[in-house]
């Protein structure tokens, strides 16, 4: 990776437009300039699209690496007056990530099997360098990554009538720090904040709001995501979680900021009662008890020893009393997240709110912390702090650490309690700079306020054994964007770990459905 300041003359270059045309919009899009390619589906179908690939986002291009984007258009596109356009990020591990192409196996083949229009930008990250005047340089620190995934949607923006698709119908799509960026994207359009850095960049002047955002288990909410986590699972310290003495004290000290970070939220419930730090966790237990309820009607077992407990209906029209944690009538197996016939099992219903009715109610209630040892006892939790863990008690960067670091890759404390324990000053503050950076990396700041335009629509899905970040992450973003008036489709679909980009069926309705709405 290197800086390849001949990134303009090429982006010139590449397009078969007229000089006039090049040099007075470098951003414009070459609709000639593509390669027919093709994939075949796990059902053997094949799909063919016109592949427009390696096109920079951006003039001032500092990282010719990652940024660049690539748009697929299905050559049978969907029959609709307006086509969406899915975005897909690869962002994991807050890295930085090519343009890929599309896959079969995720979400941006289906979408081009429906006709949409599929986008992969590539983006900067904590590990993306140039070397510059013999130095290395860190290009991919916060906000980078995600102000090179804005740039991409002002790039659609802009060229709006040029390439197939509306951009008024962007689905953003990413899983885990992925997952957190799509979830910035649905939360910062055209934040005032932004501007500067992406003019400074040669972003396109257009609009960088997104009609709908999609986010599986997004590592999001950083400044907080560390108190979350020991809130939630402090129960298993000194049990599943083997801490010692060390983590143990660190871990409380964390725990004990939670309940006035929950308070501060103000969140409430679907009745439209308050959800606070006293009755957070029987909140908390109404998503899960819903997932496994949901599981056992689509054939799922549930063994007793997770800590849900079960209704045994004698007289119901299931016939009979179900065997504890099965569901009647169906095939069940022990892999929550495969029916008896080999299909992956849907998370949600139709009607994604909590329903219970006498048939199926068989799931009555959870001991949390039973259910929260499980949970580490599939995989092993991250010791405290989970994120924000560098020089509190190991000195080893997280990614995040790695993503808030300086030019120079010099890793970061994002929060004043790691700064403090790192450097034994139990004065010591981030600095203005480093505040600001944080606020920018962060949805919550966003959503509810009138700081930039939020997307209508959410999609938002965090597994229900995926321990790599808190609970209270997933439920407090999709909470509050229920609070703030916006359509949010959200479930902890059962059995499933940290992971992305499943139950395609169910996503793909609902893309159709939101389409309409
Ligand atoms: C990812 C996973 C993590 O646990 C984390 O802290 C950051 C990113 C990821 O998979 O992208």
């Amino acid at each position: 990776m290197f800086l390849k300041t001949m990134a303009l003359p090429l982006l010139m270059a590449a397009g078969a437009q007229s000089a006039s045309a090049a040099t007075t919009d470098p951003l414009r899009f070459d609709a000639g300039n593509f390669t027919r390619q093709s994939l075949t589906m796990p059902d053997g179908e094949v799909i063919d699209y016109k592949a427009y690939e390696g096109i920079f986002y951006v003039t001032n291009v500092e990282d010719s690496t990652y940024q660049t984007l690539n748009i697929y258009v299905p050559e049978r596109m969907a029959q609709l007056e307006r086509v969406p356009i899915l975005m897909r990020t690869y962002v994991g591990g807050y890295a930085a990530s090519t343009a890929k192409s599309p896959s079969p196996a995720d979400a941006t083949g289906r979408a081009l099997k429906e006709g949409y229009v599929v986008c992969i930008p590539g983006s900067r990250g904590n590990n993306s360098t140039i070397e510059r005047d013999g130095k290395t340089i860190y290009t991919g620190t916060a906000p980078r990554g995600l102000l090179d995934l804005k740039a991409a949607v002002r790039y659609l923006r802009h060229n709006d009538a040029l390439i197939p698709g509306d951009s008024e119908m962007i689905f953003t799509d990413g899983t885990s720090a992925g997952g957190a960026m799509s979830s910035l994207l649905g939360a910062t359009g055209n934040a005032r904040e932004y501007e500067p850095m992406l003019k400074a960049m040669g972003a396109a002047d257009a609009r960088d709001d997104v009609f709908a955002a999609i986010c599986y288990c997004p590592i999001t909410d950083l400044n907080h995501a560390d108190m979350e986590y020991e809130w939630l699972y402090g129960c298993t310290n000194t049990g599943v979680r083997h801490l010692d003495e060390a983590q143990i004290r660190i871990s409380q000290e964390l725990a004990a900021e939670c309940p006035a970070y929950i308070d501060s939220l103000g969140l409430l419930d679907a009745e439209g009662n308050a959800v606070n730090s006293s009755n957070y966790k029987e909140y908390l237990k109404g998503f899960l008890i819903e997932s496994a309820h949901r599981a056992l009607q689509e054939g799922c077992e549930i063994p007793d020893s997770i800590g849900f407990t079960f209704y045994q209906d004698k007289s119901g029209p299931m016939g009979g009393a179900p065997r504890r944690g099965q569901a009647a009538g169906k095939g069940a197996r022990p892999d929550g997240a495969t029916m008896a016939d080999g299909r992956e099992a849907p998370s949600f219903g139709p009607g994604n709110a909590p329903r219970f009715n006498k048939s199926s109610d068989f799931v009555t209630g959870l001991d949390l912390d039973r259910y929260l040892a499980y949970v580490a006892s599939v995989t092993p939790l991250k010791t405290p702090p989970a994120f924000d863990q560098m020089g509190v008690l190991i000195p080893t960067p997280s990614p995040e650490n790695k993503v808030f670091a300086n030019e120079q890759g010099e890793a970061a404390n994002f929060t004043d309690f790691s700064l403090r324990h790192r450097l034994d000053d139990p004065t010591a503050r981030l600095d203005a700079d480093m505040v600001k950076r944080v606020e920018l990396m962060n949805p919550m700041n966003f959503i509810g306020t009138d700081r930039s335009d939020v997307s209508r629509h959410w999609f938002i899905r965090h597994g229900a054994k995926d321990r790599d970040t808190s609970f209270l992450v997933p439920i407090n973003l999709a909470t509050r964007l229920r609070n703030t008036g916006h359509d949010v489709n959200f479930a902890l679909p059962w059995n499933r770990p940290h992971s992305g980009d499943y139950n395609l069926d169910d996503l793909f309705s609902w893309i159709a459905l939101t389409i309409r709405k």
